[in-house]
């Protein structure tokens, strides 16, 4: 494969779709290698936006809106960033226009919606996941958890992320306003809610996986040392590399994270996201593309998850290779405004061996990811301890903060 220059008519070009902060870092990653990036996403000044070579605000459910500007663009590759696209749109291009879909349109389409990922999993594969069913009515639901799910139980809607319209239910009164949630947070109204027992895990962990050439320009399956996290709201708080487990336990994490992303197919990155408890392991859902909790990456190892993915897509050799231990914390807006101020970074940065990343998203919201921390010591303990103490050093307002 040969790269072209940027601007020229020998350009690579790769477009995103979706450029939030991890569609950021992997531009960044891209343009290291000369490729030029076109960022799309629903608003303006996305973070990505503000490093690629040129953007477009464009509604990426809308299905011919994609189309149009992915043929007048012809980029050789399109990265979906985020799960909210119109991937019958991907598809088409797929077939009919032969442009490469980041790792692959069916991919994509089967992780957008979580009967789609759950049937390959537990179905297909007979991968070990939590019990579950979907329910399209409230008598439906009330039915599946009386015949076997029980409580406590996850009401999630198929179509959604970070834990929108998510909620752990613990008793038959709180089934119904779980269920009203689901209904009104889902992305799109599948008319379909996931309704998942409640795994009893130990910790949970991001295998990150990629699937890349290897010197034999054969497709190879690489592992990176396994990422704790811990969760608040469905949505991450902090990381760390690497999480200790049991050696039954990581071998058993890669083996599911290898079928699963086997079965996925394509070139690229994949986040697995696993639960464990001693040796035991339950795979509970997958992203096709570099996951939040990988952040930690961009200190913990010389080819962060973003320079991997970038690497792989264009079939260029990995090292997956662990180099520091480190931890990130995420640093949320706690305001809702626009023109986003943040103080606090002198004191922050003097914490050892700690880095900030700020966002710089338009707009904040309380709970909104707006930065992260991200800290590098000789273990994990001390590693949690300055992320979490460097990101709660920073402070966000907003000029215009909304009442
Ligand atoms: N069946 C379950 N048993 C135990 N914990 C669960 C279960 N399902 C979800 N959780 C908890 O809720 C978190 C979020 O769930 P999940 O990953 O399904 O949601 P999500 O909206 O896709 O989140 P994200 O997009 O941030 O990954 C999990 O990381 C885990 O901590
Ligand atoms: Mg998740």
């Amino acid at each position: 494969m040969k790269i072209g220059t940027p601007y020229t008519e020998t350009a690579t070009k790769a477009l995103l779709l979706g450029s939030g902060e991890l569609g950021k870092e992997v531009a960044i990653s891209l343009q290291r290698y000369g490729i030029e990036v076109i960022a799309v996403d629903r608003y303006a000044h996305a973070p990505a936006m503000q490093v690629a070579h040129r953007s477009h605000v464009l509604d990426m459910t809308d299905a011919k809106a994609v189309k149009a500007l992915i043929m007048a663009e012809q980029p050789d590759f399109v990265i979906p960033e985020l799960e909210a696209i119109a991937t019958e749109a991907l598809l088409e291009l797929e077939v009919d226009a032969g442009i490469t879909i980041v790792p692959n349109a069916r991919a994509i389409q089967l992780t957008m919606n979580r009967e789609g990922i759950r049937d390959l999993a537990a179905v297909q594969l007979q991968l070990p996941t939590s019990r579950y069913a979907f329910a399209e009515t409230f008598a439906q639901l009330e039915a599946a958890v009386a015949a076997g799910i029980g409580y406590p139980c996850f009401i999630k809607p198929t179509m959604s992320s970070s834990g929108k319209g998510q909620s752990m239910v613990k008793n038959a009164e709180q089934l119904k306003a779980a269920w009203d949630y689901a209904k009104i947070a889902g992305r799109t109204d599948t008319g379909k809610v996931i309704v998942e027992a409640k795994v009893d895990f130990d910790f949970e962990i991001t295998l990150l996986t990629v699937r890349a050439l290897n010197a034999h320009a054969e497709v190879e399956t690489y592992f990176c040392e396994p990422i704790g996290h811990r969760q608040e709201q469905g949505d991450y708080r902090e990381s760390w590399q690497p999480q200790a487990m049991t050696p039954a336990a990581i071998a058993l994490s890669q083996q599911i994270a290898a079928k699963i992303t086997g079965a996925l197919g394509g070139l690229g990155l994949f986040g697995v996201e696993l639960f464990i408890k001693g040796d035991q392991v339950w795979f509970s859902e997958v992203s096709p593309r570099p996951h939040d909790t990988g952040m930690v990456t961009m200190l913990s190892q010389r080819q962060s998850e973003f320079d991997l993915h970038a690497r792989a897509i264009l079939g260029l050799p990995v090292s997956t290779r662990l180099d520091k231990i480190a931890a990130s914390a995420v640093i949320l807006g706690g305001v809702d405004g626009q023109c986003v101020e943040y103080a606090g970074l002198p004191a922050a940065l003097a914490v050892p061996d700690t880095d900030i990343r700020l966002f710089a998203k338009p707009e904040a919201y309380v709970s909104r990811r707006m930065g992260v921390a991200v800290a590098v010591a000789n273990t994990v303990e001390e590693a949690r301890e300055n992320a979490v103490k460097a990101a709660s050093l920073i402070v966000v307002s907003a000029k215009n903060q909304s009442i």
